[in-house]
Order: structure tokens, then C-alpha cells, then sequence
């Protein structure tokens, strides 16, 4: 059984679908460990309800000292706003995943983060939108990508109506569906792309 520690820095709802998933066996893993860089992240109350560890760490030796004791296997990032340590992603190379609420390259980068994505997406006029999960390296959003998924969004009304119809509809079953795969041993990272088995 995989090991898993989700990263949090807000509601945690791709954290919940996660849960979710595991307690129903539809991901063949285990969330041992939530994390958050903010106390009062709603997604640590999930993780407490779920009876996960859920810890407030802020310093990078504590964390991969935590994530040692957990033995854990993947890291997931779901709205985590914090920037990862490279010391941290040459441990878990190849073992940390982060959902971005755009098909990336599109809207990503510095600055992209949260409803943010959403406004320049909005603005520009977009009718397609989407979301991407991909493994983390030490360029922000510039990792191998695992999934990534579309949705027409030429009705959406504001940024924040654009951000609900990706974050419901896309990010939750694809997260769920990366980790899936991950823990069913079916991708694999070969020259910086990935390939699915
Ligand atoms: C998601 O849209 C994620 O892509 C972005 O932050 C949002 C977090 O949502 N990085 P939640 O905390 O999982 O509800």
C-alpha cells in the first residue's frame, strides 16, 4: 500500500476527494499525512475528521524529517502555496505531484497560483479551460505532465464561476485518477516525460 502525504494551503477540497477515494478503495494507498504552511487550513480539519495526521509545519528540515517517519511513498501537492524545496524534490524525485487549475503551459508560472489563473484565463476570453496534474521539479509548474483535462467554460460569467466549473468537474477526478495510476505502478518517467502503462 502506498503511502501518501497530501500538502494543503487552503479548503482542501481535492484533498477531500481524495480521502474520499481512498476510504472507498478506489486508490490503492494510504493517506498517512497531512500537511499544511497555515494553521487555521480548513483542508487540516478535513484530514482530523478523516483521522489523518494533519501537522502545521513551516520548517523543511521538520517536514522531510515528518515524512521520514511516515515512510512515505508520494507527495501530493492540492492547493499548496508554499514553495517546495529543492532539497525536498531531489529526495522525492518523481514522487511529488501538483495539480495547477490551467493546461499548462497555458497560465502558469510565477504569480499563477489560485483564482489568480482563473482572472488572466478570464480576461483573456478563454472558452476552454482545463487543469493539469504534473510531477514537481525546480521550475514552478514546469514538471513532467501526468493528466490534463478540458472543459468548456464559454458560459462561465466570472472568474470565480470559471474556477468552481475546473476545481468540481476536472481537478477532482483527475488528482484522484494521477494517484490512482501512481499507486497501481502504471507510470513511469523516461526523458522527462511521462508515460502511462
Ligand atoms: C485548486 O484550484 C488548485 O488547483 C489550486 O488551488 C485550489 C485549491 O483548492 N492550486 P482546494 O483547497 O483543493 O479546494
Amino acid at each position: 500500500m502506498v503511502k501518501i502525504a497530501v500538502f494543503v494551503s487552503g479548503g482542501g477540497t481535492n484533498l477531500q476527494a481524495l480521502i474520499d477515494a481512498c476510504q472507498n478503495n478506489e486508490i490503492n494507498g494510504e493517506i498517512v499525512l497531512v500537511v499544511s504552511n497555515r494553521k487555521k487550513a480548513y483542508g487540516l480539519e478535513r484530514a482530523r475528521l478523516a483521522n489523518i495526521k494533519a501537522e502545521c509545519i513551516k520548517d523543511d528540515d521538520l517536514l522531510i524529517k515528518r515524512l521520514e517517519e511516515e515512510k512515505v511513498d508520494l507527495i501530493v501537492l492540492a492547493g499548496y502555496l508554499a514553495i517546495v524545496s529543492e532539497k525536498l524534490i531531489n529526495k522525492y524525485e518523481n514522487k511529488i505531484m501538483n495539480i495547477h487549475p490551467s493546461l499548462i503551459p497555458s497560465f502558469c508560472g510565477p504569480g499563477f497560483y489560485g483564482l489568480h489563473v482563473h482572472e488572466h484565463a478570464f480576461n483573456r476570453g478563454v472558452k476552454v479551460a482545463g487543469a493539469t496534474v504534473h510531477f514537481v521539479s525546480a521550475v514552478v509548474d514546469g514538471g513532467p505532465i501526468i493528466l490534463q483535462r478540458a472543459i468548456d467554460v464559454s458560459k462561465a460569467q466570472s472568474p470565480e464561476e470559471m474556477q468552481e466549473m475546473v476545481l468540481v468537474n476536472i481537478e477532482h477526478k483527475i488528482l484522484k485518477e494521477a494517484v490512482k495510476l501512481y499507486c497501481d505502478g502504471k507510470i513511469k518517467v523516461e526523458n522527462e516525460r511521462v508515460i502511462i502503462e
